[in-house]
């Protein structure tokens, strides 16, 4: 990891124009991720997260500010960015191996078939899914295919691996599962991630730096940094080192939600 930002926010804001009026989402909001970073975005329900997202993937612009991802400036949607999603909506039809492949077919690759699939087999592989390339979706459970999801994010070798609360619908346990297999493709694959999520545990657990965004329009309320000890035990979250982060954060989301006033913390 460098210190040269690879996600840079720059005083970003950003309206709706709605049918009852404009909806300010995001006001004034600067955020940046180091290269190979991970960073958790939290925030009430509402707040303009997954708006975020969608600006740092180009598929829409700020009204006023800029998003940079390695220096340039995003104007449209980016091949470098690789995303994953609450529902993973794979196709039905297609097996996983070949839903994995899919946007292969649609960002330019150099690689040939055979290395298209081989990567693919190899993430699968990585993500505990070896032997089911050539299951379909629907023979897989919501972790599997939750799985399968983050290995077509990850088919193009994104520079930026944006993640809108991908583990969201799945059962505690399968959680802590994909946590661990999250920091395990991380040490293997070299992107700089975003996550979205609603789970503290989930953020000082995964991420490296945590930024609490405050009610809509969002701006970065609160910033956390976690110190960066590569793959982590899931021990790690039961520690009073733990437990004090995830306290300061829940006061930071109820300030962000309106249901506490803001109070100067006593420790990072
Ligand atoms: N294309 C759009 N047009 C109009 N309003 C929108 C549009 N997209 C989002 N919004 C509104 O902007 C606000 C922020 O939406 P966004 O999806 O970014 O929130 P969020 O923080 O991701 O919420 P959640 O935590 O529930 O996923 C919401 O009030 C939403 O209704
Ligand atoms: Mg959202």
């Amino acid at each position: 990891m460098t210190d040269t930002p690879l996600i840079e926010i720059r005083d970003v804001s950003h309206t709706f124009h709605t049918e009852s009026g404009p909806l300010p989402v995001l006001d004034n909001l600067s955020l940046s991720v180091a290269d190979g970073g991970f960073c958790a975005v939290v925030g009430p329900s509402g707040c303009g997260k997954s708006t975020l997202t969608r600006l740092v993937a180009g598929l829409m612009k700020p009204d006023t500010g800029s998003v940079w991802l390695h220096g340039e400036q995003v104007r449209s949607p980016r091949a470098t960015v690789g995303m994953a999603f609450q529902n993973p909506v794979l196709l039905e039809w297609r097996s996983i191996l070949r839903n994995v492949l899919l946007p292969l077919e649609i960002v330019p690759t150099k690689l040939t078939r055979k290395q298209q699939e081989d990567r693919a087999r190899h993430l699968l592989t990585l993500v505990g899914l070896d032997g089911f390339e050539d299951k379909k979706p629907s023979e897989l459970s919501g972790g599997m295919r939750q799985r399968a999801s983050l290995c077509r994010a990850l088919i193009h070798q994104p520079e930026v691996l944006i993640l809108d609360e991908p583990f969201g619908a799945l059962d505690a346990f399968t959680r802590e599962d994909l946590w661990q297999t999250m920091h395990q493709v991380k040490a293997q694959e070299p992107f700089t991630s975003l996550l979205i999520t609603h789970d503290l545990r989930e953020a000082i657990f995964l991420a490296d730096q945590v930024v609490v965004l405050s009610g809509r329009p969002a701006t970065s309320q609160y910033v956390m940094n976690v110190p960066s000890t590569g793959p982590r035990d899931l021990e790690a979250l039961y520690t009073p080192d733990a437990a004090d982060r995830l306290a300061i954060l829940r006061h930071q989301i109820q300030v962000a939600q309106g249901r506490k006033p803001a109070r100067r913390e006593a420790a990072q």
